[in-house]
């Protein structure tokens, strides 16, 4: 109703949008993610750490927090994880047993995939836990054990502050189980997405003015920056309809090469950990096919035409929380400037309900 909307606006502050308004909460967000009762997140530890097989899944945005805390669980547990889409669950059921437990990740906690997919491992034996936002929602009810990212409501339909509430609180529980393996220091965090936030006109300069009208974006990384190359397509196809796809960076040589021209942009997820080196020969491919690259790293280098600095990780596994935050700027100026209402994308639903 109009008065609903009236308030809905009010509630947007100084921003123009909720999307922006969002975006810039991760400052506090990330913080608030970790904030668990002690005895709720002492019985979801023991759960992972008790399980024989985890699989980990979600749609859309939460199934990128599927594929991060899977790598993450892998590498802090030394323990196998499996992330499998809500959508693809039903077909992918055969090893799930009473030794299984399924940890389900939604913003909304209202996604008929992931619901469903719940309900059939529940029938299957396997345990259910759940990560939500909406600390009332069905899937909070449908977990042995559900925590909540306490992001408060997220109104514009691409997903960003629960996204990183989402991570951080699946590597609170991972560093909680494994003695700290990943190091993820809330406030450290919250700080470094701050600096990134700064540095918003850049980023808006970059869409403006640096960018050549541009109708296919690639985004390459490797290893957890993968998750983020998926991410960040999924926003600029989401908020400013642009095509965009995220690329293994090893995958290249596999097909994509052969889209590579000079009208394509490619971000290159490229900070200086141990995928460094294959990554920038990935982007010397793409650069000698005349494309303009767009580096997101911690160290500059000349084969990048633009470049966006991030901060330096004492991990590796904490890139994503920094390396999203430019990317989703990016997809919300460059709605703007195609005159895109970033918060309502067509067709799009916040929560979708429906199989
Ligand atoms: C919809 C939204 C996406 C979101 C996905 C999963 O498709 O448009 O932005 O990532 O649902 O939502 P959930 O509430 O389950 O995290």
């Amino acid at each position: 109703t109009k008065v609903a909307w009236e308030l809905a606006d009010v509630n947007k502050g100084e921003f123009a949008h909720y999307t922006i308004k969002e975006i810039f909460e991760q400052r506090t967000s990330v913080k608030a993610a970790t904030y668990q009762e002690e005895h709720k997140i002492k019985v979801f530890c023991d759960t992972i750490a008790a399980a024989g097989n985890i699989i980990v899944t979600g749609s859309g945005t939460s199934y990128h927090t599927s594929l991060i805390t899977s790598m993450a669980g892998c590498r802090a547990l030394k323990k196998r994880f499996e992330p499998v889409m809500a959508s693809e669950f039903k077909y992918n059921m055969d090893s799930i047993d009473k030794d299984t437990v399924v940890l389900a990740i939604s913003q909304s906690g209202e996604t008929a995939d992931v619901l469903s997919a719940t309900k059939l491992a529940r029938a299957a034996g396997a345990k259910i836990l759940s990560i939500v936002n909406v600390s009332t929602s069905s899937l909070a009810r449908a977990a042995d054990v559900s925590l909540a990212i306490n992001s408060g409501p997220e109104i514009g339909v691409a997903a960003t502050k629960s996204f990183t509430g989402q991570v951080s609180l699946a590597y609170s529980v991972l560093d909680r189980i494994s003695g700290g393996r990943i190091g993820f220091d809330r406030d450290a965090v919250s700080d470094k997405i701050t600096k990134m936030l700064a540095g918003s006109a850049a980023i808006e300069r970059l869409v403006n003015v640096t960018m050549p009208k541009v109708n296919d974006i690639y985004l390459l990384g490797r290893s957890i920056h993968f998750p983020i190359a998926l991410e960040g397509a999924l926003k600029m196809k989401e908020l400013a309809y642009v095509h965009a796809e995220g690329i293994a960076a090893g995958e290249l040589k596999h097909g994509p090469l052969a889209l590579m021209d000079k009208n394509a942009v490619v971000f290159v997820l490229n900070p200086d950990d141990k995928t460094y080196g294959d990554t920038l020969s990935s982007a010397h491919e793409v650069k000698t096919r005349g494309a303009k690259i767009i580096g997101i790293s911690n160290v500059s280098n000349d084969i990048y035409d633009a470049m966006i600095e991030i901060p330096k990780m004492e991990n590796e596994l904490l890139y994503p929380l920094v390396e999203v935050i430019p990317l989703q700027l990016f997809s919300y100026y460059l709605a703007l400037r195609n005159n895109v209402d970033p918060d309502f994308p067509r067709n799009l639903a916040k929560s979708v309900t429906v199989k």
